[in-house]
């Protein structure tokens, strides 16, 4: 058997910067904050695949690469999921914490397990096949409102987009009101939630005051989807399949799990998806020729109309195009787990509660994987096989994103039904940055032609630059 023989004691020599006096790892934590894709390359290239935030604090590690992927994601009683940074701070049994804390994502062991067994089914192939309708209506109403010459953010558009599609696909109301409404309030929450329980102070006018009430409402509005989905089995959409669903023991999701599983729907769906659509109009608008190809392979077999579900399959450069955009700008640039007991990683000891990130930004851009790393080369996933842990914008293991195949297929059909009637041209010399927090979030502005074919690059400015090599 391989024997590790340069184990070090928990931490100690691990690489990693020394760390200031007093301040330990913060000043870094800082910068991860600010600039995580710099920050993550920086702890790659200079410290190697095993890195510690600081000498001195080593409160948080990284570990790069599809082993170390391998290491993490796929033994879930050792690196867990869970970090209550917020859920201790705020009192239990209310609508906030079902809210907000009641989610795959928070979950480990038999109680994940269980929780997605029940929840697989809603997101298997053969039942989002049903969303397909929802994705295409959604999509054309969008695209139904641009105007030929006029100017608009086209990340804000995409959020617009995939948000009604999450709430359409997710909830089926045909009341359109009430639909606006209920995608209104998800998102009030959501942008409240952070600050509100960051200061968990509850008085007239605070955040967390607003947060907790506004957690009240939306909790009695998906209550009374709920109720309404029970005298509706005739219904597709996800909360009503969720309701519908029994394990082999007879067990189902109680309604307060329902209620914390569907905002997380919403909010893990629409701005990943939002931003994969953002970065790959953005890589498509700079290499011209792909996007010639790809709309030779739309038009020979759409011929301008959304593309049937059975097509999905038989657009080989879409798919390439798909994939390569999320090889490049993966949305979730990284992931974190905690150690559940000490443990090895690489040939280093790590003490249990550790935090470890681990980075499909990273290993995306790894030469031994990719050739070319950096540049946008869709043709190359007509012959290339990667492993789960080699390219994984959906992670891999246990907590792989449930709802690949959605986004995929989401993915899909906007692209389809966008390239084939309008021309985007990205607004020249704009910054595009990737100061991005953990989530790619470039603000794009665009202009709206008709798909006249009259492509042409657009220079950018700014650290995306490094990000891609485009061919001249
Ligand atoms: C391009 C779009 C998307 C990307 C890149 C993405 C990425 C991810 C990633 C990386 C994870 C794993 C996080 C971790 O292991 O810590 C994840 C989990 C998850 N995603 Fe997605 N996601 C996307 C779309 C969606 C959509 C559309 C939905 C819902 C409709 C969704 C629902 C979830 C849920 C519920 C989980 C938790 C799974 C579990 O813990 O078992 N995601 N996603």
């Amino acid at each position: 058997m391989a024997t590790t023989p340069t184990i070090s004691r928990a931490g100690s020599s691990i690489p990693g910067p020394l760390g200031l006096p007093l301040v330990g790892a913060k000043a870094s934590m800082i910068q991860l904050y600010q600039r995580p894709v710099a920050f993550l390359r920086h702890m790659y290239n200079t410290y190697g695949d095993v890195a510690v935030l600081a000498k001195n604090d080593p409160m948080l590690m990284f570990a790069f690469g599809p082993e170390h992927n391998f290491r993490l994601l796929s033994n879930p009683d050792l690196f867990h999921v869970k970090v209550d940074t917020f859920a201790k701070r705020i009192p239990p049994g209310t609508a906030l914490t079902r809210i907000w804390f009641t989610n795959l994502l928070r979950m480990d062991g038999d109680l994940h397990k269980q929780q997605r067994r029940l929840m697989m089914p809603s997101f298997h192939r053969k039942q989002i096949v049903n969303y397909h309708n929802d994705m295409v209506d959604q999509t054309q109403r969008l695209l139904d409102r641009w105007k030929v010459g006029s100017q608009l953010d086209l990340l804000r558009e995409m959020q617009r987009l995939t948000q009604s599609v999450a709430v359409k696909t997710l909830f089926g109301l045909d009341d359109e009101e009430r639909l606006e409404r209920l995608g209104d309030l998800l998102q009030k929450v959501m942008k409240v939630a952070m600050l509100g329980m960051l200061m968990p102070v509850d008085f007239p006018g605070s955040p967390y005051h607003q947060v907790v009430k506004l957690a009240q409402k939306l909790e009695a509005e998906l209550r009374a989807i709920i109720e309404q989905k029970r005298m509706q089995p005739e219904a597709t959409d996800v909360t009503a399949m969720l309701v519908q669903t029994y394990d082999e023991d007879g067990e189902k999701l109680s309604d307060d799990q329902l209620i914390g599983h569907l905002f997380t729907l919403y909010v893990a769906g629409h701005e990943t998806t939002a931003n994969a659509l953002t970065w790959t109009n953005f890589l498509l608008a700079q290499h011209p020729r792909v996007l010639a190809d790809l709309l030779d392979e739309l038009n020979a077999k759409l011929h301008g109309a959304p593309p049937a579900i059975e097509q999905l399959s038989q657009l080989p450069l879409l798919e390439g195009v798909v994939k390569e955009g999320l090889r490049l700008f993966p949305p979730a640039m990284a992931g974190l787990r905690v150690t559940t007991e000490a443990c090895e990683l690489g040939r280093y000891e790590v003490a249990a509660n550790t935090s470890v990130m681990y980075s499909q930004f990273i290993t995306h851009r790894m030469p031994e994987l990719y050739e070319e790393p950096n540049r946008f080369k869709p043709e190359r996933w007509f012959t290339l096989n990667r492993s789960p842990y080699e390219y994984l914008p959906f992670s891999a293991g246990h907590h792989m994103c449930i709802a690949a195949s959605f986004a995929m297929q989401e993915l899909k059909i906007v692209l389809a039904m966008m390239l084939q009637r309008y021309r985007l041209a990205v607004r020249p010399n704009i910054h595009l940055s990737l100061a991005l927090r953990m989530q790619a979030k470039p603000g794009m502005p665009v202009s709206i032609f008709n798909q006249d074919r009259q492509f042409k690059r657009t220079p950018v400015r700014g650290p995306v630059r490094d990000m891609v090599e485009i061919e001249r």
